[in-house]
């Protein structure tokens, strides 16, 4: 198992599309090992592949409390969502220390596959709700920044730089 590193926004890379996975062999396995290591070290709640540049459609979430709970999402789908729509105060590992809230639909139902291919359905609520269409935008290229305004954008967009320039 590998810790990887993880791209910061505003890294362009993060604005890739991922494409699909087809192949569910050792590789995939060995991806969602490294990812689950990955966002236990970080430490996260959730994870795409996207955010350490593996450009496929697989995410890694777990919201226990113990981190005893890890889900894999292999080419995730949204195949429903709620009318009602919650407000929530999200977080990035690809934007360190900036919070802010974001609305999104309170409930959904996705369809993926496991890291061996078989598919599954699942209604999402609460945190899981958030956190999955939190990191489905990730595979399509979208940072939860990208939830705000403009002006919010520019403004984190800078201060991102500005550290990333103090530490170097
Ligand atoms: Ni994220």
């Amino acid at each position: 198992m590998a810790v990887l590193n993880i791209l910061k926004y505003p890294d362009p890379r993060l604005h890739t599309v991922a494409r699909r996975v087809d192949a569910f062999d050792d590789r995939l396995r060995q991806l969602v090992q490294d990812m689950a290591e990955t966002m236990y070290a970080a430490p996260g709640i959730g994870l795409a592949a996207t955010q350490v540049d593996v450009h496929e459609r697989v995410i890694v979430i777990d919201i226990s409390e113990d981190r005893s709970d890890l889900r894999v999402f292999v080419n995730p789908e949204i195949v429903s969502t709620s009318d009602d729509h919650v407000r929530f105060e999200e977080g990035c590992l690809s934007v360190p220390e900036i919070y802010e809230t974001v609305e999104r639909p309170e409930r959904v139902t996705v369809r993926a596959c496991d890291a061996h291919g078989k598919s599954f359905t699942l209604d999402c609520e609460g945190l899981l709700a958030v956190c999955i269409q939190h990191e489905i935008d990730h595979l399509n290229g979208k940072v939860f920044v990208q939830h705000l305004s403009r002006l919010k954008q520019s403004r984190i967009r800078s201060k991102l730089v500005k550290r990333d320039r103090q530490a170097a």
